[in-house]
């Protein structure tokens, strides 16, 4: 076994689209959404051994728990392969906001299936890591193969798109921790909506078509906006450092702002910066860049 993994990034998401379509039988909600990995990431050391413990270093405290959904991940991979023989030293190191709706925890989780996947000699396939993925959260399956992709069902139904064009964003973060949960239990069925803005970037990704902002949409933004005056104080002043277009992430309350030019998504992130907005400017990543730079360094 090699001593240690190299330092892996787990890149965070944004949903370009996100509408919820209605609640199910089993008390999740039917999504249709697409899905973006972004470079901002956390970044994560794993060290495989052969004691049969699964250790955990966070460098936030709130986190440093044995529900982390990094153990899990790692546990639940454990199970699946069969051998309680198999342990790990996870070392994880959060730059992506906790509980932000960027898909965080779900990146992470993702990233430890795909290295104790090979590190422990398991070689399941991508699929069957998506379905071990889909017990930890809707979000996972999704961060085993990143880049641009259409999500339905619960969350957990991923159908990879091309690539979209080269796009950069700068993200804001709201002085304030959402719940998903919690978010999901607010919606009533006046927040539900369609899936034609999904349909639309989706067919426009499909043809290699520039992404239709005007399109952009998130049912959950309204009802957040509403309950969180932050998130709202957040937007206005991302809209006065020059904005075109606001939008949020998941169940929030990070907002970002989607750009063609480097150059102007650099000048609105300074002026947010200015405002001491909690920014970051960040690009979108490829399936392949996502791909590579985990496999790449294992
Ligand atoms: O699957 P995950 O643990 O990320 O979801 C967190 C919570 O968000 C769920 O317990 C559920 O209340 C809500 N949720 C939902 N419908 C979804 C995804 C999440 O109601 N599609």
């Amino acid at each position: 076994m090699p001593l240690s993994s190299s330092a892996l990034p787990a890149y965070a998401k944004l949903n370009l689209t996100l509408a919820v379509l209605g609640k199910r039988p089993d008390g999740y909600h039917d999504l249709a959404s697409i899905f973006q990995t972004i470079s901002l990431h956390d970044t994560l050391r794993i060290e495989p051994s052969h004691d049969g413990t699964l250790t955990c270093a966070v460098n936030v405290s709130a986190l440093q728990s044995p529900d982390n959904l990094v153990l899990q991940a790692a546990d639940v991979l454990r199970r699946e392969i069969g051998d309680s023989t198999l342990g790990a030293r996870i070392d994880l190191r959060k730059s992506i906001p906790v509980q932000g709706g960027l898909g965080g925890g779900s990146s992470d989780a993702a990233v430890v299936l795909l290295a104790l996947n090979q590190l422990w000699g398991a070689s399941f396939s991508a699929p069957r890591l998506e379905t071990i993925g889909a017990r930890l959260g809707s979000d996972v399956p999704f961060f085993v193969g990143g880049g641009t992709a259409r999500i339905s069902g619960r969350g957990q139904v991923v159908q990879p798109l091309p690539d979209i064009e080269p796009l950069w964003f700068v993200l804001a973060k709201p002085p304030v921790a959402i719940s998903t949960a919690d978010i999901f239990r607010r919606l009533a069925p006046r927040d539900y909506s369609s899936a034609h803005a999904t349909e639309v970037v989706e067919r426009a990704l499909l043809r290699h078509e520039p992404l239709p902002m005007d399109h952009l949409a998130n049912s959950l933004e309204d009802v957040v906006l509403a309950a969180y005056p932050e998130v709202q104080a957040t937007r206005d002043a991302l809209r006065a450092s020059g904005a075109p277009l606001v939008r949020m992430s998941g169940s929030g309350p990070t907002l970002y702002v989607p750009f063609r030019s480097r150059a102007d998504a650099a000048q609105v992130w300074r002026r947010a910066q200015a405002r001491e907005l909690n920014v970051w400017l960040c690009r979108a990543i490829s399936r392949d860049e996502y791909r590579a730079s985990i496999l790449g360094s294992l």
